[in-house]
């Protein structure tokens, strides 16, 4: 069996987790789904990165210890987790005991190689985002990555070598398709590769609160070493708690973050793999934010959207859906509520939820709820062939767009064969064709077409909105090995037996719902 292991990053619980967590992980929950769908032994992580000066601050303003905060927030993840119907495998807490074993070897290791030394760091350091930097790197003198003051500051420190590995890591972006969008790899190339890279601060004396380097009890290991680790401690990489390398060494993996931790995805990770001599991941897709009125969201900024909030309003599914689609391929999006209404309206509602209520009110209405399974019992006519095509070859379309990933063009794909199919109930005119009984055998075909269109479409959309394609499958009497994968293509011997059931998509009154909120 093909294994396929897909990460999303391991979150900071120094807040609530908010809506711009929630694209990245419902993003890899798709395509996890997607991937099981498809027959693979899929491995999907999550999980929350703990450690770090950062939380230590944000448990002190709370009055907790570190562990304690922590464990609140983490739980909080993994409710939220659940409350968006994510299928992960294995969540990860850097705190977990098995990982922080696993931390101190690879420490040890890459020092024993000679890749990690000790020596002196001072530079501009931003306390916010933990992060030092060089003077050419400030922006107008302040954090380049948040914009806030820098202060000076000088610490001992461990570094890790980069130069030995700078030659492939330039192999790795520029001779292969890696990194996603590929945007991204002109600016890894330029930004750090060309000007020559750095050694990379490893530890950090200034905070108690992380993994101790087991040979020199002073420092503990800086975040990326500690965080990016989670992709294979979280498997058993020198750790008895798990056995299942196998989903790094024989399986294709897929990293997925937003593009402001590209940088150490695809510079420092593949540097210390090549250091522990392990296999590199085959692709890491940086998408771009969910900006909430023009910023970034965050919750340095702030300015948070709770997904609780908007999946009691909403839905879950709508929520999932909307994110996915409006994030584009290599930018950015801005969420308002105008923009998630009108996409509900538009798609789910309209044309999704109309297809289905409108094919299933005229199956019973005219047939009694059963179609004729046989196609004898069938006459095809003008308008079949392009929707039987579309839908036909649609599989294909969403394989390949999956594996990019672009998931937002998957779903215009979807909505495309969607869309097509009430333009087809307006060019049949069934309810014409009811009205001669010698046309009995075209209509039948008609909306089988449709029924057929709808079964091919919710099935590949099962990946995206896994709680509601069910509720559709319901109404048009399907489910189980109809809705596999396999048979997500088109099928003429299905017997279809239709069920009038409640809306799945409800309209929203957009004047109305942006009035309240204004209230
Ligand atoms: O960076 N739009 O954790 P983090 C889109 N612990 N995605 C967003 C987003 C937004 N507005 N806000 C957050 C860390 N994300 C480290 C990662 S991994 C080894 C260590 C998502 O809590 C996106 O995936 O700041 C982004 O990269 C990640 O959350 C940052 O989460």
């Amino acid at each position: 069996m093909k294994k396929f292991y897909i990460t999303t990053p391991i979150y900071y619980p120094s807040g609530n987790p908010h809506i711009g967590h929630c694209y990245t992980t419902v993003a890899c929950d798709t395509i996890a789904r997607y991937k099981r769908m498809q027959g693979y032994d899929v491995m999907f992580s999550t999980g929350t990165d703990e450690h770090g000066m950062k939380i230590e601050e944000s448990a002190a303003k709370a009055g907790k210890s570190p562990k304690e905060y922590v464990d609140e927030i983490a739980e909080r993840f993994v409710q939220l987790w659940k409350y968006m119907n994510i299928s992960y495998d294995r969540f990860i807490r850097t705190t977990d005991e098995h990982h922080k074993e696993s931390v101190q070897k690879i420490f040890t290791q890459l020092h024993e190689k000679g890749y990690i030394y000790k020596g002196e760091y001072s530079g501009k350091y931003c306390v916010p985002d933990e992060s030092f930097w060089t003077a050419s790197q400030l922006k107008d003198g302040k954090c380049p990555e948040c914009g806030r003051e820098v202060i000076d500051a000088k610490e001992e420190a461990y570094f890790m070598k980069m130069q030995p590995f700078a030659a492939q890591i330039e192999e790795l972006l520029t001779g292969s398709d890696f990194l996603q969008p590929a945007a991204r790899v002109n600016e890894m190339v330029n930004n750090f590769i060309k000007p020559g890279l750095e050694d990379v601060c490893v530890s950090r004396t200034t905070f108690k609160w992380g993994v101790q380097v087991p040979f020199d009890p002073d420092h503990v290991v800086y975040v990326w070493i500690d965080a990016l680790s989670n992709y294979i401690t979280l498997l058993g990489h020198e750790n008895d708690k798990h056995d299942d390398m196998h989903y790094w060494t024989g399986s294709e993996v897929m990293h997925m973050t937003a593009k402001e931790i590209v940088r150490f995805h695809s510079i420092i990770w593949p540097a210390i793999l090549m250091g522990l001599e392990l296999p590199l991941p085959d692709k890491l897709y940086s998408h771009g934010w969910i900006n909430f009125g023009g910023k970034k969201m965050g919750k340095s900024t702030g300015n948070i959207i709770d997904p609780f909030v908007l999946g009691e309003r909403f839905g879950v599914d709508a929520v999932r859906y909307q994110i996915l689609r409006e994030m584009p391929f290599s930018g950015d999006f801005d969420f308002t509520n105008e923009l998630m209404l009108t996409r509900i309206n538009t798609d789910l509602a309209n044309d999704l939820g109309n297809l289905v209520s409108r094919t299933v009110a005229m199956v019973i209405k005219y047939f009694s709820g059963s179609l004729p399974s046989n196609p004898a019992d069938r006459t095809s006519g003008d308008f079949d062939d392009e929707l039987i095509m579309l839908a036909t070859g649609l599989r294909e379309k969403i394989d390949a767009l999956i594996d990019v990933p672009q998931l937002s063009q998957a779903l215009a794909e979807i909505f495309t064969v969607i869309s097509r199919a009430n333009k087809y109930i307006d060019e049949t005119t069934p309810w014409i064709l009811a009205k001669d009984d010698e046309q009995k055998p075209r209509l039948a075909a008609v909306l089988y077409n449709l029924l057929e269109t709808i079964r091919i479409c919710t099935s590949l959309l099962a990946a995206f909105m896994p709680t509601t394609m069910p509720l559709v499958w319901a109404q048009i009497g399907v489910g189980g090995d109809d809705v596999t994968y396999d048979k997500a293509t088109w099928n003429d011997g299905f017997a279809y037996t239709v069920t009038k059931g409640d809306i799945i998509f409800p309209r929203f009154d957009i004047a109305k719902e942006l009035a309240e909120e204004q209230s």
